[in-house]
């Protein structure tokens, strides 16, 4: 059976430049089962026209409220009791502000009023428009009254900037579709609103210019608008102006980590240790040298963070006293006193508003011991576990690696030899669903 098998989906249209991804939208839905009937206001017109929904669902797509022609085939009052499911993509901030005040003056809203259907929307807008006070209010006025949110995402958007606001993509939504359908509950997380939230003619002090939360949708068993932070490579503790103390990460496994979460649509913050790797597309990378540069960077990185994983191989120890001048080497023997480095990943476990914790263990031996030692220690969800040194796969260095990911109270699962943005990609997948099980 398919997901959507045998719904009915009325799919709504508002102006914007989104809209032409809800033709993928509805496709996507009617692959997987949904019958879809689409209402366009005149602003999707502008952008879309209907003939495409035509062809693409096989239904008439209604337009008009007062259509003589359109009444007499299927009227506004039958369609909206003919909905099992409201989906609207994109919902503009003009669409938002009407809906959230009740307006009845188009076929869209009409059709929202006249139907007791859930309704879910799928912003999309400038991210400005989003982050202003007035539709944010108006937002948060929808959800008080049932009403899901899908999305919006964050990244470029058609104007040219960047910030939350994007639509979903179609796939997302229709996977949010199908979890909603299923009477799964989609978390409606709040996230901090960045942009300028000024409501003009107000004061600067009163309730409405104080930062606004926004609220998403994230998706079950995805990482789509999450904001991850990763620590990855080797960090270097100096001796003196010339030499250091430093390990063999390579950075490759944190690097296919960053780029794997950015395919699927996180926000992703790479802190670099130095090597030699390119930077990921549409990942925000900080570099890094030695371990308190790592833990500072890495502290300020994760707030308001939803993961954190800590693939860097930090030193754990540094020279306590790092001379000014090149050491010259008179003795036979030079003994460095090092004194411990703070550890990052239980530092950032121990917050009191913490990000999802996922640690790494390099191990030679007793793999599953000593893991699990430090999933406890260090208060993780999760820990992953490479055998490092061995002879056929260093893993450090190497383009392959295999993991064996442990969770509280027994969770295990074994990620087979791949290439490390393989593992990556599995590895992530677990992190989604842990987290939607948390
Ligand atoms: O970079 P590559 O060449 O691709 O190699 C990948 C890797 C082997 C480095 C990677 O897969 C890996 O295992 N990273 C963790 C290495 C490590 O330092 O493990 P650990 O068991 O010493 O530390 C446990 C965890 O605590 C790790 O998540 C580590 O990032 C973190 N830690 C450790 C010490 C410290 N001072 N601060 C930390 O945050």
């Amino acid at each position: 059976m398919q997901a959507l098998q045998d719904k009915k989906i009325l799919l709504g249209i508002s102006g914007g430049i989104a809209s032409y991804k809800s033709a993928i939208l509805a496709r996507r839905l009617i692959d997987a089962g949904a019958e879809v009937r689409v209402v366009m206001t005149t602003g999707a017109q502008a952008f879309i026209t209907p003939l495409t929904f035509q062809a693409l669902t096989g239904n008439p797509v209604h337009t008009e409220l007062l259509d003589t022609a359109a009444e007499a085939a299927m009227g506004h009052i039958e369609l909206a009791r003919w909905a099992d499911i409201i989906v609207i993509a994109p919902a503009s901030a003009n669409l938002i502000a009407r809906l959230s005040h009740g307006f009845a003056d188009d076929l869209l809203t009409t059709l929202v009023l006249a139907s007791d259907a859930p309704l879910l929307l799928a912003p999309a807008m400038n991210r400005l428009m989003w982050s202003n006070a007035a539709t944010q209010e108006n937002t948060r006025t929808l959800i008080a009254r049932g009403v899901t949110l899908l999305g919006p995402d964050e990244g470029a958007q058609a104007c040219g900037e960047t910030g939350a606001g994007r639509m979903l993509e179609p796939e997302d939504i229709r996977d949010l579709v199908v979890q909603f359908a299923n009477n799964e509950m989609l978390s409606q997380v709040a996230i901090p609103v960045e942009a300028d939230n000024h409501v003009p003619g107000t004061p600067s002090d009163t309730p409405a210019n104080q930062q606004p939360t926004g609220v998403k949708t994230a998706l079950r068993n995805s990482l789509a608008g999450l904001h991850i932070v990763i620590t990855a490579g080797p960090t270097v503790e100096p001796i003196d102006p010339v030499r250091f103390i430093t390990n063999r990460s390579s950075g490759k496994m944190g690097f296919a980590l960053a780029d794997a979460a950015h395919r699927k649509q996180a926000k992703v913050t790479l802190i670099a240790g130095p090597v030699t790797l390119e930077t990921p597309t549409g990942v925000t990378r900080i570099d890094v040298d030695t371990a308190k540069a790592m833990h500072t960077a890495a502290l300020k990185a994760v707030e308001g963070a939803d993961v954190f994983i800590s693939v860097a191989a930090v030193a754990d120890y540094r020279v306590e006293n790092v001379a000014e001048e090149k050491i010259k080497k008179n003795d036979d023997n030079m003994t460095l006193t090092l004194v411990r480095n703070p550890d990052i990943l239980a530092s950032i476990s121990a917050l009191p508003d913490r990000p999802f914790c996922v640690g790494f263990a390099a191990e030679t031996q007793h793999v599953e011991k000593y893991a699990r030692g430090k999933l406890k220690k260090k208060n993780l969800d999760i820990i992953a576990a490479n055998q490092v040194g061995q002879s056929d796969n260093p893993v450090f260095g190497s383009d392959t690696n295999s993991l064996d990911v442990y969770w509280p109270a027994d969770g295990h699962r074994r990620i087979a030899s791949a290439t490390k943005k393989q593992v990556a990609a599995e590895l992530l997948d677990i992190i989604a669903e842990r987290l939607a099980n948390r």
